[in-house]
């Protein structure tokens, strides 16, 4: 289906032209003088120099042709020469008609279908899922979401963080608390146990000691790294150690992720790209592209155009080990092998750019990543207490993700108790739906490589450009229609009301906004959008007699307008990653 903006553009390209002038460098946009109208055109004033004429001139030209335009109830010139635009209701009743029957309220499929790798999540393994994962869960989550919805093929990876440091700290630490494991006997050469030697509890009180200890004992240091060199390696013992720290933290994490309502396609981890490091390495030398530099093997990766100095990217270090860039290639290498994508997303905190710099110039220059597939770093900004500091618990430690989920599920069910009464369970069934929309909602309204402040009292209020706010509204549009009591007809007519007809122009932006939340990969303009048209229907339904509306037409109209606003709205929300509860 056109979108609406196109259509009204056509509509002036073809007057402009009429008129012999050139309509192709005509456009309309949303009016930002909505007291004055509702769309304008600057065309006359970009075309006046080349026709030798006032653009008022030529506005009033184009004016007098569209006089009559179905699509118009009000077109005007003014100075200098402006274009300003009121659309016809009917007409945007019929577009809003032709949306609510079409699939996907008339969103057109892609020239060409995407096969898109989403990277997000990235939580390492052992560690408990803390708020600084949290943005990159949201956001990517919500990213992928947008790009299956505008018609592409999106393939969320968890990229787990497997292979590091820590994996060689626990194992160091297990050792001395548990020396009689068979882990660490070398000469074992049974079976090893399939049950884990912890639990995810105990799991998440080793490491911090283990991390803890390293950082003050240079001899259990010592020992840490070796382990990892020789889990590395693949050290039996150590490997089955790693398999067990990974199936524990896989089920946390699942079930955590599931509470977000975030879920992946995949859950590769860092490991799974270790066996393309070899030949990957070997390839780079052979195009000879690796230099020496300090016992280390790097590719320069500067360009002239570059404002600042970029060091190069280090592939291996000079003790023979690999790191994250390393296995951030060989990720790639995988990937393209694998799935052939034209487009991978990382969603990562915006303090790894250079990281992401590094390993895309590189990938380019190896050959890695060809010219058909594109890498987009998505770095997003730090979620910060009121006190501009990154979020934190009361005592001052890194907030855990749970903690802050019922801190947020608390928050909403004591503003839910002042409205009135609950049973215990629908309380909180309904406030960990709201929760969660008040937690993602303030995060993705934020532009996201913008820091933002997490404000609980302000995330969770019912009023404001809030996800509780919106939730509200859609809850709202639902009571309304179960005291109807009856299924609309679906089939909108224009009444002539302003309130009306706010709501029919929101509706028909709907497209739009989606094509660009996809092109710019931007959920914030879903926020927006969706604050808007929550504004409108407020507006509406302060304004108008609804359900006591005593023409039947009219009032079933009025109904079909509610129902189309309520399905955009589930669909935008389901786009940020939530949903509405039918109470609240
Ligand atoms: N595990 C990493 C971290 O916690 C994030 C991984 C991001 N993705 C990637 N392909 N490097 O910082």
């Amino acid at each position: 289906m056109n979108r609406f903006i196109d259509i009204i553009s056509e509509q002036l390209k073809n007057a402009f032209t009429e008129c012999g002038y050139d309509g192709s460098k005509v456009t309309a946009s949303v009016s930002n003088r909505p007291d004055l109208c509702e769309y304008q055109c600057n065309g006359a004033m970009v075309l006046a120099k080349g026709a030798g004429k006032a653009p008022i001139m030529i506005a009033d030209e184009v004016v007098e042709k569209l006089t009559g335009c179905s699509l118009f109830s009000d077109v005007q010139a003014v100075k200098p020469g402006f274009i300003n635009i009121k659309v016809s209701g009917d007409a945007a009743a019929d577009y809003i008609n032709n949306m609510s029957s079409a699939e996907k309220f008339g969103l057109n499929e892609p020239e060409t279908k995407k096969k898109i790798i989403i990277d997000y999540g990235g939580a390492n393994v052992a560690k408990p899922l803390h708020i600084g994962h949290l943005r990159s869960a949201i956001i990517g989550e919500s990213i992928k979401r947008i790009c299956n919805y505008a018609g592409h093929e999106a393939i969320g990876d968890v990229h787990l963080g497997d292979w590091g440091l820590q994996m060689g700290q626990i194992i160091a630490e297990l050792q001395e608390r548990q020396p009689e494991l068979p882990y660490f006997d070398d000469a074992f050469a049974g079976e090893y146990p399939s049950e884990s030697p912890f639990t995810i509890s105990e799991l998440e009180e080793i490491y911090p000691c283990a991390s803890k200890k390293c950082k003050e004992d240079p001899y259990f240091a010592e020992k840490a790294h070796q382990a990892t060199a020789d889990l590395q390696a693949g050290k039996p013992g150590y490997m089955a150690v790693w398999n067990h720290v990974l199936n524990v933290s896989v089920a946390d994490l699942k079930k955590n992720y599931d509470n977000l309502d975030v879920h992946f396609e995949l859950w590769k981890k860092e490991s799974d790209a270790q066996p393309y490091i070899p030949d990957m390495i070997q390839d780079m030398k052979n195009k000879g592209l690796l230099q020496e530099s300090e016992g280390a093997l790097v590719v320069d990766i500067a360009e002239e155009t570059d404002k600042k100095e970029l060091p190069p990217c280090i592939v291996v270090k000079s003790d023979g080990a690999t790191l994250y860039s390393t296995t951030d290639l060989a990720t790639i290498v995988e990937r393209v092998k694998l799935f052939d994508p034209q487009y991978i997303v990382y969603v990562v905190d915006k303090r790894q750019e250079l990281h992401f710099t590094q390993v895309f110039r590189t990938a380019r220059k190896a050959g890695i990543a060809g010219a058909d597939l594109d890498m987009y770093f998505l770095g997003f900004g730090t979620m910060n207490g009121k006190d501009g500091q990154p979020y934190k618990t009361r005592s001052g430690g890194v907030m855990r993700l749970e903690t802050l989920i019922s801190e947020i599920n608390e928050a909403v069910a004591d503003k839910m108790r002042e409205n009135r009464e609950f049973a215990q369970e629908e309380l909180d069934a309904a406030a960990k739906i709201i929760g969660l929309a008040a937690l993602k909602y303030g995060d993705l309204s934020n532009q996201a490589t913008k820091d933002y402040i997490f404000d609980i009292s302000r995330f969770t209020s019912f009023e404001g450009n809030t996800g509780p706010y919106i939730l509200y509204t859609i809850v709202r549009i639902k009571s309304i229609l179960r005291k109807y009591g009856k299924e609309p007809s679906g089939k909108v007519i224009f009444t002539g009301q302003k309130a009306e007809k706010e709501i029919m122009l929101q509706l028909t932006r709907f497209s739009e906004v989606i094509e660009t939340a996809y092109n710019e990969l931007a959920p914030h303009k879903i926020c927006s959008y969706i604050y808007d048209l929550s504004n409108a229907f407020n507006v509406f339904y302060h304004e108008i007699k609804i359900l006591s509306e005593e023409d039947e037409d009219r009032k079933d109209s009025y109904l079909s307008l509610l129902q189309l606003t309520r399905r955009v709205l589930e669909q935008c929300i389901e786009l940020l990653g939530f949903s509405a509860p039918e109470q609240m």
